[in-house]
């Protein structure tokens, strides 16, 4: 056999084990789990070329480890580990990038989502019935029975203004389920957040409703080991992405967080000066000083607690990012003060003048923070 023969004959062999569907797996603390979502893939996608990617945020229980002794037992299986990062969109994104399969679905680590599902979800998008099906709760045929009343009206509440306010057409939305054609998604990717938890209604969002969709019903069933990671925080992650889309990406959803919470300092401000002035007799300028550095602070506290929390500042690193916001904020309030000033100049009208250069000023402390405080490592 001549070398070019060999070389396709070569090619013809490994393409044999190509995946049709690359299956990703968002994972924190899932180490119970991972074995056994494994074992029911081997099942369900019999006669299929797939592999999995469990994407693992660093988890203290060593998620990731249990993931690569699977990897090193059969190829399909890989790791990818993210140190330093949180985050469920993220980690899908990620995932869903660093696999090559041309079709891809993302599912949940704890066995709630049904896997039996993924062939046919995966032969819609083969036979280009859809682009993206949707694993949902909420079609007849489907069901959401293991949550708790509180939860339940959550998600039907977050349903149904995703629905009004971004004229998503969807059912189920917030579904964590669901399985993609790649090259829609790649040309959505670099439009999508990696911020918060709705990856599915992001990328619902950010096409428009250009994306073929089929949902297909399920159970959601109940969480094998361990414990939902979805907290009130959630509820903020997704007010912010539906004004994200709304105002058509130009805000993005960490400066909306940012900017709340300069606004939750406002009032700690105004309410330390009352405190200054008529509790504590401070003359004037003490107590105006004493109410900045105290919202300063306790902007300081929020924005790593929220905006930042899937690169939050921990131990020693509290300090540093502290002293570095108090700096970035002082150099803010002189950006604030110039613009208000030269507005003035021009156009005497105090408030427009003062919220250009509180504008000024939120803009600003965003734009710094993220280079100085909250640095991306
Ligand atoms: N890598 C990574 N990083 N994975 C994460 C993170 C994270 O920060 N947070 C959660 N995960 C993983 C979990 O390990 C699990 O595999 C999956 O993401 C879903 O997290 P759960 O904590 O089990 O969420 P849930 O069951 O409360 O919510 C699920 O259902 C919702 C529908 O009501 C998720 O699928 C949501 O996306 C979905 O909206
Ligand atoms: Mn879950």
């Amino acid at each position: 056999m001549n070398e070019a023969l060999l070389v396709t004959a070569e090619i013809s062999q490994a393409s044999a084990a190509t995946p049709v569907l690359s299956v990703v797996v968002p994972t924190f603390n899932e180490r119970e789990n991972v074995r056994k979502l494994y074992g029911k893939l081997q099942v369900a996608l019999k006669g299929i070329a797939w592999e999995v990617v469990y994407v693992d945020d660093n988890s203290p229980d060593t998620t990731w480890e249990v993931v690569r002794e699977l990897a090193q037992q059969d190829g399909r299986v890989r790791c990818i580990r993210r140190i330093g990062r949180r985050g469920l969109s993220g980690a899908c994104i990620e995932g869903i990038l660093a696999s090559c399969a041309p079709y891809v679905a993302v599912m949940d680590a704890d066995l709630q989502h049904d896997e039996t599902q993924l062939p046919k979800m995966l032969s819609l998008l083969q036979s280009g019935a859809a682009e993206l099906v949707i694993g949902s709760r909420y079609i007849e045929g489907g069901s959401a029975d293991s949550f708790n009343k509180h939860r339940a009206s959550a998600s039907a509440l977050a349903t149904e203004v995703a629905k009004r306010a971004l004229g998503v057409e969807v059912a189920d939305p917030m579904s964590g389920f669901f399985m993609i054609r790649r090259d829609r998604f790649e040309q959505l990717a670099p439009k999508l957040s990696t911020q918060g938890f709705k990856i599915l209604l992001d990328v619902i969002a950010t096409a428009r409703g250009e994306l073929k969709t089929v949902e297909v019903p399920y159970t959601f069933g109940s969480r094998l080991h361990g414990e939902s990671k979805l907290d009130s925080m959630v509820a903020l992650d997704f007010l912010g992405l539906v004004l994200a889309k709304l105002t058509n990406d130009v805000v993005s959803l960490r400066f909306l967080l940012f900017a709340m919470v300069g606004g939750t300092g406002l009032f700690v401000h105004l309410g330390t000066l009352f405190i200054g002035l008529n509790v504590l007799d401070l003359p004037f300028a003490e107590a105006q000083g004493l109410g900045a550095f105290i919202a300063m602070t306790t902007n300081f506290i929020l924005n790593n607690f929220l905006t930042y929390r899937d690169q939050r500042l921990k131990g020693f690193a509290i300090l540093g990012g502290l002293f570095a916001f108090y700096l970035v904020c002082s150099v803010g309030l002189f950006a604030n003060v110039g613009v208000a000033f030269s507005v003035y100049d021009q156009e005497p009208i105090w408030w427009l003048a003062g919220a250009a250069g509180a504008l000024m000023g939120v803009v600003w402390n965003y734009a710094m923070s993220g280079l100085f405080v909250w640095r991306k490592r």
